[in-house]
C-alpha cells in the first residue's frame, strides 16, 4: 500500500440540473438539487483511497453541518483525517455547480480552505515526509502550495501540482513539483510565451497536459506521446479530473511506468463521469483493473 497525502480543499457541492443557464437577468425553472461532498482535495483524497491507497487529507472544514458532513464522508472511505480541522469563525467552503447542456459551471467559494495557511502545513511535516507521493491542487492559498513544493523538495518527496481552477505560478513551483498535470486552458496560464508543444518539451516526463475526451500529452524525452481516453456515455463529468488525478499519483507511488498509469488513471476517470456527482462513480481498484483487462 502506497502512502499517499492529499493537501487542498473539501467543500459540498451545491448542484442544479437544468436544460440550459440562465443569462444574465434571466430566472428559469431547474429540474433538481442535490448537496454532495466535493472540493478538488477531498475528492483527490476519496478517490485516491477507493483505489487502495493509504491516504491522509491536510485541509480545513467549518464547524457546521456541510463540515460535519465531509468528515463523516471521508472516515466512510477510509481517508485518514488526523490534519483536516474544523474551524470557528469561517464556514466551510461550498462550490455552486450549473450542469446543463451536458457541461458543468462553477463558482467557489473557499471559506474554511482559506485557513490551510504554511504554518498549518507544518504542524503536518512528519506524515509529508513520510508520504510516498503528495498530491495538491489550487483552491487553496498560492503561498500553502509555494510551501509544500519548498518542503517536498527538501524531503525529496514526489509532488504532483494539479494546477486547477487556473491561476498563475512561479517558476520556482514549477521546477520544484515533480507533476504538473494542468488542462488545455490551464496550461496557456502557466506558461506564457510558450506553445503547447514548446512546453510539453521544456518538461518530459513532468508536464501532462489534459485534454477532455481525447487524453492525455506528454513528451517522453524522445517524442510527443498521447494516451487516449476511454469512450463512455458521460453522466457528469464533475470530479473527472481528480479522478484522474488521484489515480495517477496512486500508479506512480506503485511505480508503475508513466504510460501505464496514464492508461490506469485513464480508465478510472473515464469511469468516474458515468454518475452523477464528483464522487459518484469514483471506482473501486477491482471496476479499473476490471475494465483494464476487458
Ligand atoms: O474538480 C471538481 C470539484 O471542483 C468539485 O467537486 C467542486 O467542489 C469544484 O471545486
Ligand atoms: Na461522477
Amino acid at each position: 500500500m502506497s502512502k499517499l497525502v492529499v493537501i487542498g480543499s473539501s467543500s459540498m457541492d451545491l448542484v442544479v440540473s437544468a436544460a440550459k443557464r440562465p443569462s444574465a437577468g434571466e430566472t428559469i425553472i431547474g429540474d433538481s438539487f442535490k448537496t454532495v461532498p466535493g472540493g478538488k482535495g477531498a475528492n483527490q483524497a476519496v478517490a485516491a483511497a477507493r483505489l487502495g491507497a493509504d491516504v491522509l487529507m491536510i485541509g480545513c472544514v467549518g464547524k457546521d453541518n456541510y463540515g460535519k458532513a465531509i468528515l463523516d464522508n471521508f472516515k466512510k472511505n477510509n481517508v485518514r483525517i488526523d490534519y483536516v480541522e474544523p474551524v470557528t469563525h469561517y464556514d466551510t467552503g461550498t462550490a455552486h455547480i450549473i450542469l446543463a447542456e451536458g457541461d458543468n459551471s462553477i463558482i467557489v467559494v473557499k471559506g474554511a480552505n482559506d485557513l490551510l495557511t504554511p504554518d498549518y502545513i507544518d504542524k503536518a511535516k512528519d506524515v509529508i515526509q513520510a508520504a510516498d507521493i503528495v498530491l495538491i491542487q489550487q483552491e487553496i492559498p498560492e503561498e500553502t502550495v509555494e510551501h509544500v513544493a519548498e518542503l517536498c523538495h527538501s524531503f525529496q518527496v514526489p509532488l504532483l501540482l494539479n494546477p486547477a481552477p487556473a491561476r498563475e505560478i512561479s517558476q520556482n513551483v514549477i521546477e520544484k513539483a515533480a507533476y504538473l498535470t494542468p488542462n488545455e486552458h490551464e496550461v496557456t496560464i502557466l506558461f506564457k510565451g510558450l506553445t503547447k508543444d514548446e512546453a510539453l518539451k521544456k518538461y518530459p516526463n513532468k508536464l501532462f497536459i489534459t485534454e477532455g475526451k481525447r487524453g492525455v500529452r506528454y513528451f517522453d524525452g524522445e517524442k510527443e506521446v498521447l494516451v487516449p481516453s476511454y469512450k463512455v456515455e458521460a453522466v457528469d463529468t464533475t470530479g473527472a479530473g481528480d479522478t484522474f488525478n488521484a489515480a495517477f499519483a496512486v500508479a506512480l507511488s506503485e511505480g508503475k511506468s508513466v504510460k501505464e498509469s496514464l492508461q490506469f488513471a485513464n480508465r478510472a476517470a473515464s469511469l468516474s463521469v458515468t454518475k452523477f456527482g464528483a464522487q459518484g462513480g469514483m471506482p473501486t481498484r477491482d471496476e479499473v483493473e476490471r475494465k483494464l483487462q476487458a
